[in-house]
C-alpha cells in the first residue's frame, strides 16, 4: 500500500518510528514532512497528506501531532477524509472496521513508541466491515 505521512515539530520523533514499521510491513511511503524540529502549523502537513489520500494517490494517510488533535481536526475539514484520532487500540481497530477510517492521526506526546507501534500495525491490518457502517458513513 502507498502511505501518506506528516507531523508537525511535535511529531518528528513518531514519524521516524512509524515510517521504520510501515516499511517493515513492505508499505511504500509519501513522506510529506515535516523534517526538522523548528515550529512548524500542524494544518499545513494535514492538507498534504489529506490531498494525496483523497485524490487516491496514496491509499491511506498517517499525521502525528503532539495531540493528534489538531491533526485530525485540521483534516476531517476536507470532503473524503475520515482522520480518526486514536491513542488506544480499540479505537484503532474500531476506526477502520466501523469507520474505514482512511487516515490514523496519533499524538506523539500522549503515547509512547511501543504502543504507536501497535497502533500503526492494527489500523493498516484491519479491514472494513463495509455493510451497515458503509451506510452511516454515507450519511455524511
Ligand atoms: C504544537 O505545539 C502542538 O500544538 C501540536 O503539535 C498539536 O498538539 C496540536 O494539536
Amino acid at each position: 500500500m502507498k502511505v501518506a505521512i506528516g507531523c508537525d515539530h511535535g511529531g518528528i520523533d513518531l514519524k521516524n518510528i512509524v515510517v521504520g514499521v510501515l516499511t517493515d510491513l513492505g508499505h511504500e511511503i509519501d513522506d510529506q514532512g515535516c523534517n526538522s524540529v523548528e515550529s512548524f502549523d500542524y494544518p499545513e502537513f494535514a492538507k498534504s497528506v489529506s490531498t494525496l489520500v483523497k485524490e487516491g494517490k496514496c491509499q491511506c494517510g498517517i499525521l502525528i501531532c503532539g495531540t493528534g488533535i489538531g491533526m485530525s481536526m485540521a483534516a476531517n475539514r476536507i470532503p473524503g477524509i475520515r482522520a480518526a484520532l486514536c491513542n488506544e487500540m480499540f479505537s484503532a481497530k474500531m476506526s477502520r472496521e466501523h469507520n474505514n477510517a482512511n487516515i490514523l492521526c496519533l499524538g506523539a506526546r500522549v503515547i509512547g513508541p511501543g504502543l504507536a507501534t501497535e497502533i500503526v500495525r492494527t489500523w493498516m491490518g484491519t479491514d472494513f466491515a463495509g455493510g451497515r457502517h458503509q451506510r452511516r458513513i454515507d450519511m455524511f
